[in-house]
């Protein structure tokens, strides 16, 4: 039998050694080095259970000091947070090219450097000078953020390193930060994900929160590896139509609160201004009820949102494949409710070509808008405007039921407090409001009887 080793593991790295020293030869840090339990080589090799450092759990119960949020000063943007930056986090902000992240970050930068923190703002994209014309545009040049343009993260981490860590670090973008320990261009995996990780081990040490840009690709994605989601905290994501003027800002995760509280934010000539009442914004101010127009009462977070989507259905002479186009909701949730409401309800969409956009260049996520979009559609198909003043939410199942859906009076109460006077989902919703008629419709087919009587 194998004569039974002593080995040494330092507490700073892990690096094991079979005699003692004063100082780690692997990680150079001192008095680190304890004996482990003694281990055969065999069981060293083989028995995963002996041969460790013994752990020390903690309880869940003991008491734990609380993240101190920072406000951002901009009040959609802490709602979408949780309530404000939490110090030696790192925070992902994605989003489309030009959707406005730079001004974002260049306003929130900046009143957080007039509360009297320090503030290092590093573009890698554009030239100081076109960031100071940018602050000189929001009227916040006068703040006092350190602004460098650089691509190094080297040099931005030794810069950093010699002074105390601000408050905030703004990169802005990833894509564009290069390490020269790793090999490749910027913007390659490899290199995102390594100049990230500097990064965030950076703030984790300093107690400096930092908010990293993240180009979006096509497909909607944070360009670069998965892995740079795994390895922030929040991943926070600025959505919106470029030619529209509202954004809306969301978490997709947060570790330090809920991800389903939105920011709303409309793009002015001096950069972005909150929006702190959204549910009418997404509406568009029509007078009369007009064919394929249903209004839907969404949630957002805890926060309804009033929105119209509008459906137009051309039939095609020829035999041609008809197209199906959709904006701002799921291609495939659109082919089954077409499929819904072919089979449950005898409708023929099978020679017209459906088109369907939700007004005002919002993206609809809730599954409640089920019952709305068939509204829509069925209203479209027969060429009939839905009742005056109505407003639409349910879920459909693939039997053609509508199904219950969270908040049906949050819902309703917003629709009243906007002066609909209608109100149809699912049959089991509570209606406390006074002046609005609640109708409960158990089938589609209830839908279809209520806007296509049958003569
Ligand atoms: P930007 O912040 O540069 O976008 P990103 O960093 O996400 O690429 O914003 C780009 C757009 O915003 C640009 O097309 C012009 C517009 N904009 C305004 O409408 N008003 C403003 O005050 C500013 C600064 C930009
Ligand atoms: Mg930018």
């Amino acid at each position: 039998m194998a004569k039974s080793k002593k080995r040494y593991v330092c507490a700073n790295c892990g690096a094991v050694t079979p005699r003692w020293q004063g100082q780690c030869g692997d990680c150079g840090e001192w008095n680190t080095l304890t004996e482990d339990v003694p281990a055969t080589v065999f069981s060293q090799k083989h028995d995963l259970s002996r041969g460790g450092r013994a752990l020390e759990f903690i309880p869940l119960n003991r008491p734990a000091e609380l993240p101190v949020r920072k406000s951002t000063g901009l009040a959609e943007f802490d709602r979408a947070l949780g309530g404000g930056i939490v110090p030696g986090s790192a925070v992902l902000m994605g989003g489309d090219p030009g959707i406005g992240k730079s001004t974002l970050l260049l306003q929130t930068a900046a009143t957080i450097a007039r509360g009297g923190n320090d503030v290092v703002y590093v573009s890698g994209e554009e030239a100081a000078g076109q960031v100071r014309l940018r602050a000189k545009r929001l009227d916040v040049a006068d703040a006092p953020i350190r602004l460098a343009s650089e691509t190094s993260v080297r040099d931005i981490l030794t810069t950093l390193g010699e002074g105390e860590p601000p408050a905030l670090l703004v990169i802005d973008s990833i894509q564009t930060m290069h390490s020269d320990t790793i090999e490749g261009a910027p913007g390659t995996v490899s290199q995102v994900r390594g100049c990230a990780l500097e990064l965030i081990r950076y703030a984790k040490a300093s107690g400096t929160a930092l908010v990293l840009v993240g180009h979006v690709t096509k497909d909607g994605s944070i360009a670069g590896p998965r892995v740079l989601e795994h390895m922030v905290d929040v991943v926070m994501s600025f959505e919106g139509e470029r030619s529209h003027q509202y954004r809306i800002l969301r978490a997709l995760k947060n570790r330090f609160g809920a991800v389903d509280e939105i920011g709303v934010y409309s793009m002015e000539g001096e950069g972005l201004e909150e929006v702190s009442n959204p549910s009418m914004l997404f509406l568009s101010g029509r007078d009369q009820p007009l064919a394929g127009s249903a209004v839907f009462p969404a949630l957002e977070g805890t926060r309804p949102v009033l929105v119209e989507i509008q459906a137009l259905i051309v039939r095609l002479q020829s035999g041609a494949t008809p197209r199906r186009a959709v904006v701002g909701w799921d291609n495939g949730r659109l082919a089954m409710l077409l499929a819904v409401l072919e089979s449950r309800c005898g409708l023929n969409f099978s020679s017209a070509e459906v088109y369907l956009n939700i007004a005002g260049g919002y993206r609809l996520s809730d599954p409640a808008a089920d019952l709305a979009v068939a509204a829509a559609l069925v209203s479209a198909l027969a060429d009939r405007p839905l009742p005056d003043k109505s407003a639409w939410f349910g879920e459909v199942s693939l039997a053609g039921e509508i199904r219950p859906v969270a908040h049906a009076g949050l819902r309703l109460r917003e629709a009243a407090k906007l002066g609909f006077e209608r109100g149809y989902g699912p049959s089991d919703a509570k209606n406390e409001t006074s002046t609005l008629d609640y109708r409960g419709l158990g089938q589609l087919a209830n839908l279809v009887d209520h806007v296509m009587p049958s003569e």
